[in-house]
């Protein structure tokens, strides 16, 4: 880095600020949403910032974060049209290696970013995380996740909250999103966040999206949140929180049903539940062939699977009020299941990596009485919990709760309902273990993050253990 990019990017968005752009957005400091990159393939990855300029909107990738050795450079312009957002797709670059990356304006220098392309090693090293509400906490497992070392951050949807509550943070606009304006407003909050910002940064990030990013239990017909008396037509508000995300998330456009490789270790499978989603089928015809046909001949040796929501069945114990099952999850779609996992047939390594559920969980997943795959299901970063939606002190009855579970549930090796944090998932050869980290305190934004629990599935079982530490 030269003494000028130094100092520029030492200073950072204050001084960024004081040299902005000179259109109705003059106030906004550049670069205040952060860099982020994700999709990352063999051979290149995806980056992404957030500028409001009619400048150009210089780029490079080098492979040393002194930026001494540029790899890859180039300019392009941000549009109104895309709210400003950029994104850059970076070919041609070396399998399982780290790169740093950064953008510029003028003479104002963006933070630098780091990322890694996606390849074959001996190991794999994954962040997993879902449901992060800005209004109830903080993100501190974000901060958490950034100072790993992983080779990417998986996110499992919720990566917003559309709708509106102030129980710690004001969310703006103060009110659900429904229009196009109210969808970008609500992503661009969240990306000025420092731990936001911190993960972007620091790991590509692969997601896919659960209902939050739209509306609650939504599905392409609608969502019991939605009123179309005041909310207007479904389909209107639907392309609009589709397009906000793909505008300010790092994923490439239009389809987040898609393929990730990790050489011969791992292949994994990003699934979108919500788009194809109708009152018959969560995995619409053509993505369910396409998971099929990947999880019965892909040569890697795990399949991992990024799955919104929870695919073990999940007898609810009997509460008043409460339903025997939720039929937002993969039990109001046993059709669909039973294709998926008997299609696994004698495959004993494919591993679930489920969100939504705001709990931890660690299953074997169930076919005519014999375990054919493993689920494990990250808790949510902030969102709600047992306690919380109970309005009750940590393990107050929830110790009760979870050992009902499991006996109704006896394929549910370990449940917590009330703690919130993040994952990793590390892979190799022998086992995939997952790690649940738990945050001290979700309201305190440099809270303690610690590893709580850890499960693994050792290669050719299809069952969870529980690993000590
Ligand atoms: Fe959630």
């Amino acid at each position: 880095m030269t003494g000028v990019d130094r100092r520029t990017f030492l200073i950072g968005a204050a001084v960024a600020g004081a040299v902005s752009t000179g259109t109705a957005h003059a106030a906004a400091p550049l670069f205040e949403h952060g860099v982020a990159s994700g999709d990352p393939l063999p051979d290149g990855v995806l980056l992404w910032t957030r500028v409001v300029t009619s400048s150009p909107v210089a780029w490079e990738v080098a492979a040393d974060a002194e930026f001494q050795r540029v790899v890859k450079r180039g300019v392009t312009r941000a549009a109104a049209a895309r709210d400003h957002t950029v994104k850059i797709e970076v070919h041609h670059l070396r399998p399982n290696t780290r790169y740093w990356y950064r953008f510029r304006v003028g003479d104002v220098v963006s933070p630098v970013g780091r990322t890694k392309t996606s390849g074959c090693g001996s190991e794999l090293r994954l962040g997993v995380v879902s449901c992060a509400n800005w209004s109830v906490g903080h993100f501190a497992g974000y901060g958490f996740l950034a100072q790993q070392e992983l080779d990417a951050v998986i996110h499992l949807g919720d990566y917003i909250y559309e709708g509106y509550s102030t129980e710690l943070r004001v969310p703006d606009p103060a009110h659900k999103c429904v229009t196009l304006d109210d969808y970008r407003r609500r992503h661009a909050q969240y990306k000025t966040d420092q731990h936001v910002q911190a993960v972007h940064a620091a790991h590509p990030m692969i997601a896919t999206w659960d209902d939050h990013e739209s509306a609650d239990n939504s599905s392409s017909i609608g969502s019991p949140s939605h009123d179309p008396a005041t909310d207007g037509p479904w389909g209107a508000r639907l392309a609009a929180a589709t397009q906000a995300y793909f505008e300010w998330m790092p994923v490439r456009e239009g389809k987040l049903d898609r393929i990730f490789r990790f050489g011969e270790l791992a292949t994994l499978s990003m699934l979108d539940l919500r788009s194809y989603r109708t009152d018959t089928t969560i995995l619409g015809a053509a993505q369910r062939d396409w998971l099929i046909n990947t999880l019965t001949t892909d040569p890697a040796r795990w399949q991992l699977v990024g799955n919104s929501v929870m695919i073990s069945p999940f007898k609810i114990p009997p509460l008043p009020g409460q339903p025997p099952s939720n039929p937002d999850q993969w039990d109001g779609f046993p059709a669909d299941r039973e294709l998926v996992l008997r299609s696994l047939g004698a495959r004993k390594n494919t591993v679930f990596l489920t969100g939504d559920i705001h709990s931890s969980w660690a299953c074997d997943v169930p076919l005519n009485g014999e375990s054919v795959a493993t689920e494990y299901i990250v808790t949510s970063l902030t969102s709600d919990n047992f306690d919380e939606l109970l309005k009750v002190p940590p393990r107050t009855g929830s110790l009760v709760l979870e050992a009902q579970i499991m006996a109704l549930n006896p394929h549910a090796k370990f449940v917590e309902l009330d703690s919130h944090g993040v994952s990793t998932l590390h892979v190799t050869a022998d086992e995939v273990r997952m790690d649940w980290h738990y945050v001290a305190d979700k309201r305190d934004p440099n809270s303690a993050v610690a590893r709580a629990h850890s499960f693994r599935t050792r290669h050719n079982t299809a069952h969870t253990e529980r690993v000590l530490f």
